[in-house]
């Protein structure tokens, strides 16, 4: 197959879908943080291929996808605060980096040759029946090339691959817009210390409720970190400035709130009404509305640093940051 097809996600294209995975090709599709890239976990060609399509640096490991608990069992061990904030929170937008298990099956390459595997039951009922349909784990990483913006709609995807055929995405299953907009929070559970690695679709707050206190990597030096966080991530093609007040000649401006400053050339409101929520939805997809070679750049303005704001600032922080692409 040359170039990607994009087909709505039917009952017929999702088992078409878990076909083409079970002979070991990529699949784009909807979760309900971000679109995903899908491969077989367990086949290092597939995964492999997840890289190239991706240019991901092969330090940075995927996360495995599953149906449920008892599959997450089967690849990683669990002990009991694992499972507690897997059956709060799953399915749901909460990824788990767990001690691997020796009999996983998981591709070493998936898991960029560490001890652990990142786990995450994903709640979207097109990535459920995709899971269960292909009936093995699915690594998959946000279905963008690396270090540029998250896809939250099909659309996005084909955009980013759609004309390259060396991509190899076979098929992109398109179910919509995504319902969170952003990725899900990535928690570290190998040590006896629970380490947040990335904010996400579950707010720290929500985690501290079900864990107690929670040790945020970068903040303490000892702390683990994410192999994949790079500085530089999300990055549109414009330089992006934060916590904006006034305008520059030739700027769009990113809002939040009701009251937006003048004399910008375009604006996009994340939410009028000051919805942190509302403002995850619509981060990645305005970012790229306003990534137009007619502006000079993205402002982008102060947004609160508490639930879902804490995800949206270390996107827009990372898509701010000196680039390395
Ligand atoms: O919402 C999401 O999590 C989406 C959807 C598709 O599920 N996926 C996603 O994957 O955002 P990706 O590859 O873009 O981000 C995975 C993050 C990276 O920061 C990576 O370094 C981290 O998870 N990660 C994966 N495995 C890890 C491991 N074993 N130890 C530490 N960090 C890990
Ligand atoms: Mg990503």
């Amino acid at each position: 197959m040359s170039t990607p097809l994009l087909v709505p996600a039917t009952p017929e294209n999702i088992a078409r879908a878990a076909a083409l995975l079970r002979v070991g090709r990529l699949v784009a599709f909807p979760t309900e943080t971000v679109y995903g890239l899908g491969g077989d976990a367990g086949s290092e060609r597939a995964v492999g291929a997840i890289f190239a399509a991706k240019g991901r640096p092969r330090f940075n490991p995927l996360i495995v996808h599953i149906p449920d608990l008892a599959e997450a069992e089967r690849i990683a061990r669990l002990d009991d605060r694992a499972r507690a904030l897997a059956r709060r929170f799953w399915p749901g937008a909460l990824t788990l980096v767990l001690p691997r298990r020796e009999d996983s099956g998981i591709s070493l390459l998936a898991c960029a040759g560490l001890d652990t595997v990142a786990v995450r039951v994903p709640a979207h009922p097109v990535a459920q029946a995709l899971l269960r349909a292909a009936g093995r784990p699915i690594a998959a990483p946000s279905a963008n090339r690396s270090g540029r913006v998250s896809p939250t709609a099909a659309i996005h995807v084909a955009a980013e691959f759609g004309d390259d055929a060396a991509a190899g995405i076979a098929l992109i299953l398109d179910g919509g817009p995504t319902q969170i907009g952003l990725e899900s929070t990535v928690l570290d559970l190998y040590g006896p210390q629970a380490v947040l690695l990335r904010p996400g679709g579950v707010p720290l707050e929500a985690l501290e409720a079900a864990l107690g206190p929670v040790i945020i990597a970068g903040a303490d030096d000892a702390a683990p970190r994410s192999p994949g966080q790079l500085a530089s991530h999300y990055a549109p093609s414009l330089p992006l400035r934060l916590s904006a007040a006034e305008a520059r000649p030739g700027e769009a401006l990113l809002a939040f709130g009701p009251e937006t400053p003048a004399g910008f050339a375009e604006v996009l409101n994340l939410s009028r009404r000051g919805d942190l929520v509302e403002a995850a939805v619509n981060l990645f997809a305005m970012l790229r509305r306003l990534d137009r070679p007619d502006f000079a750049g993205i402002a982008v303005m102060p947004i609160p640093e508490d639930g879902l704001g804490r995800a949206i600032n270390d996107r827009l922080r990372r898509a701010a940051a000196p680039r390395q692409h």
